[in-house]
């Protein structure tokens, strides 16, 4: 069989590799050099999985950036291009999965169209309406940052928006590529497919807020966070996981996630979504002012990233600290190793540690790092627990 896959981002590669284990995948992206670097099988993204099994392991996968070459004889099409959250049209800029839909169209109307993006709840139904020649169906996507393959291997579940034997041998496909016998299935309509993608990210959103608040409560009164966290989360419904304390959650998906469902709710009476929102902005300001009220000359930003280990610093939420703390008129510096510029909106990139130490009178660091062990006392952090 062969199946094309249009993105080489963390879901498309991901997707890409796990189907090649047993088919021919050929992988577009409009990135040259994301391409070049497939084709070496080497890892445009940091991933222990991906980087082994690309040099490790037998793939029967090339890359290109030649669409037609791609989806021409396909049975497949995966789509796993950005869909990134329109601040002016407050709804999910879809065009570049409408682009790959019309090139599906033109070049071999054959293959099933197959969503991975992440997209407005309706969205499919509007499609298969708009692109009638065409089979799609929608998969949502649920891997994390830098365990993108991983997650992949071990799907928490796989959903097929879409019902009937189509259906069904699109997720034995997906289970194949995995190494886990017993992945839950759920076949549903793509309208449904949707909205479990947006309210499971919506709910991590709101969790990620939840303990946020508490911690605010908890630091404005000056008491103990973690032995709170920790007493809450020994009731067996609540649970002892994802509960750390943060600047706000960030990342690629959920702060678009939750805009987009908030933006679905049009005419649909909620409080509790738009409070998920929201919340983002009012803990921001929070550690904003927290961090000013120590009366710093120089603020250090450690780290860019939203987790450890991360590669990219997508809407991370210690930019938005960052930008506060700016518009006060305090200048900040950053350390970031993995950014090669010598400014990061007009702050100086400081590349030597010890030097970024020494200049900053407010460390602040979105998650801890033993590299901060010396200079303990400088460090703001809310990271209590150590882990993301
Ligand atoms: N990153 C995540 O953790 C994650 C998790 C679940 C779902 N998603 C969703 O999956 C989608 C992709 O996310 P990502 O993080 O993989 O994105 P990404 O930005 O890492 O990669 C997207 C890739 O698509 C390429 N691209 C853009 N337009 C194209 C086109 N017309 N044809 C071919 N390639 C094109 C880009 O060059 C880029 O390499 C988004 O909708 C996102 O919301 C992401």
């Amino acid at each position: 069989m062969k199946i094309a896959v249009a993105g080489l981002g963390y879901v498309g590669l991901a997707n890409a590799v796990i189907l090649a284990q047993h088919h021919d995948v050929v992988a577009v992206d409009i990135d040259a050099h994301r391409v070049a670097m497939v084709n070496e099988r080497r890892s445009p993204l940091a991933d222990v999985e991906l980087e082994d099994y690309l040099q490790h392991r037998e793939l029967r996968l090339r890359a290109t950036t030649d669409a037609h070459d791609a989806f021409q004889g396909a049975d497949y099409v995966l789509i796993a291009t950005p869909t990134n959250y329109d601040e002016k049209l407050n709804f999910f800029d879809t065009s570049s999965v409408d682009s790959v839909l019309a090139q599906i169209e033109q070049i071999d109307s054959r293959a099933i169209a197959v969503i991975k993006s992440t997209i407005p709840v309706g969205y499919t139904r509007g499609a298969r309406e708009r692109f009638s020649g065409l089979r799609i169906m929608f998969s949502p996507e649920f891997l994390r940052e830098g365990r993108a393959l991983y997650d992949n291997l071990h799907p928490s579940r796989i959903i097929i928006g879409g019902t009937g034997p189509e259906a069904e041998k699109l997720a034995a496909l997906f289970a194949q590529g995995s190494v886990d016998p017993d992945t839950p299935i759920v076949l549903t309509g793509s309208t449904e497919a949707e909205a479990i993608k947006l309210f499971a990210n919506t709910y991590l959103a709101m969790r990620v807020s939840y303990f946020n608040e508490l911690d605010t409560y908890a630091v404005t009164h000056d008491l103990d966070t973690k032995r709170i966290i920790e007493g809450v989360g020994l009731d067996p419904r609540i649970g002892s996981h994802y509960n750390n304390p943060s600047f706000g959650y960030g990342g690629y998906c959920l702060p678009k996630d939750t805009k987009q469902l908030l933006a679905n709710y049009d005419k649909v009476p909620q409080t509790l979504i738009r409070a998920i929102v929201d919340s983002n902005t009012t803990r921001k300001d929070f550690i904003a002012a927290d961090i000013l009220s120590r009366e710093p000359r120089t603020v250090g930003i450690y780290r860019l990233t939203m987790k450890t280990g991360a590669d990219n610093f997508r809407s991370s939420s210690i930019q938005g600290i960052m930008k506060r703390i700016k518009a006060k008129g305090i200048p900040v510096i950053v350390y970031e190793p993995t950014y090669s510029g010598t400014e990061f909106f007009h702050s100086e990139v400081v590349r030597d540690l010890d030097d970024f130490t020494t200049r900053s009178d407010v460390i602040v660091a979105n998650r801890w790092h033993d590299d901060l062990a010396d200079v303990r006392e400088k460090v703001y952090t809310r990271d209590l627990f150590g882990s993301d």
